[in-house]
C-alpha cells in the first residue's frame, strides 16, 4: 500500500514530539496515544504489511501534533470554543507540516496524514477542502481512527459516546467518511469488544482493550 521510498524510521523524533505534546496538554497527549494504537491494529486488520503498519501508527501518533502550537488555554476550554477559537484550532493540520519540517520529518505518507486527517471525501473538510480522489487510503484510516476516537474517549464537555453509537453516528457521515473501510473498522471494534468482554477481569494490564478501545460497553 504505501511505496517503498515513503519507508522510514522517525521513532527518536516521534518520542521527543509526544513528550512535548504530553507536558502541553494531558488529553493531546492520550487522545494522540489512543488514534496512534487504533491505527496500528486497524492497519493489521486491514491486513497491511508489517512496515506499512509501524509507519501508519507513527504518523497517527502524531496526527495532531500542530496542537503544540496552539494556546492551552483554547485546548483545554471547558465549554463550547467560539467561532474565532474554532478558527484558530483549524490550522493545526498546517501548523503541524510545519513543525514536522523543523524537526526534519518529511516522510511523504507522516506528512500527508498530519495535513489532511481533517479533510474529508465530499470536500467539507479542511484545511484545504480536497475532494476524495485527493484523499489518500492510509489518512481515510488515520481519518476514522481519529473521529471514532474523539466520540468515544472522555471529553472536558459532554459525554463520551458508546462504540455502538460513535460507529452509527459515523455511519450517517456517508458522504464524509469512507463506508468501505469503515465497514472493517465496524468488523475490528466489536471483535475487540467481545473479546474484551469475554476477558473483563484477567486482563489487569491492557486499559488499551479494556479501556480506551472501549471506553462503554454497550
Ligand atoms: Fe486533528
Ligand atoms: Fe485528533
Amino acid at each position: 500500500m504505501i511505496p517503498h521510498e515513503c519507508q522510514s524510521d522517525i521513532p527518536i523524533q516521534i518520542a521527543q514530539l509526544m513528550e512535548r505534546m504530553r507536558r502541553h496538554d494531558d488529553d493531546l497527549y492520550a487522545h494522540s496515544l489512543l488514534v496512534g494504537s487504533l491505527s496500528l491494529t486497524f492497519a493489521a486488520h486491514l491486513g497491511f504489511p508489517l512496515r506499512d503498519q509501524r509507519l501508519l501508527g507513527q504518523a497517527a501518533l502524531l496526527h495532531d501534533v500542530g496542537k503544540l502550537r496552539i494556546d492551552r488555554r483554547i485546548l483545554q476550554k471547558p465549554t463550547t470554543l467560539n467561532e474565532r477559537e474554532w478558527s484558530i484550532i483549524r490550522t493545526h493540520p498546517s501548523l503541524g507540516i510545519w513543525i514536522l519540517l523543523n524537526e526534519g520529518i518529511r516522510n511523504p505518507v507522516v506528512l500527508d496524514i498530519v495535513g489532511n486527517h481533517h479533510e474529508r471525501l465530499d470536500g467539507t473538510g479542511y484545511p484545504a477542502g480536497l475532494s476524495a480522489r485527493q484523499l489518500s487510503e492510509a489518512t481515510r484510516v488515520v481519518t476514522l481512527c481519529d473521529v471514532f476516537a474523539a466520540l468515544t474517549e472522555t471529553r472536558r464537555y459532554g459525554k463520551p459516546h458508546t462504540r455502538q453509537d460513535a460507529l452509527e453516528r459515523m455511519a450517517r457521515k456517508r458522504t464524509r467518511l469512507d463506508l468501505d473501510l469503515l465497514k472493517h473498522f465496524k468488523v475490528m471494534i466489536e471483535a475487540h469488544c467481545v473479546r474484551d468482554s469475554a476477558e473483563r477481569g484477567k486482563i489487569s494490564a491492557s486499559c488499551y482493550r479494556g479501556g480506551e478501545i472501549c471506553p462503554k460497553a454497550s
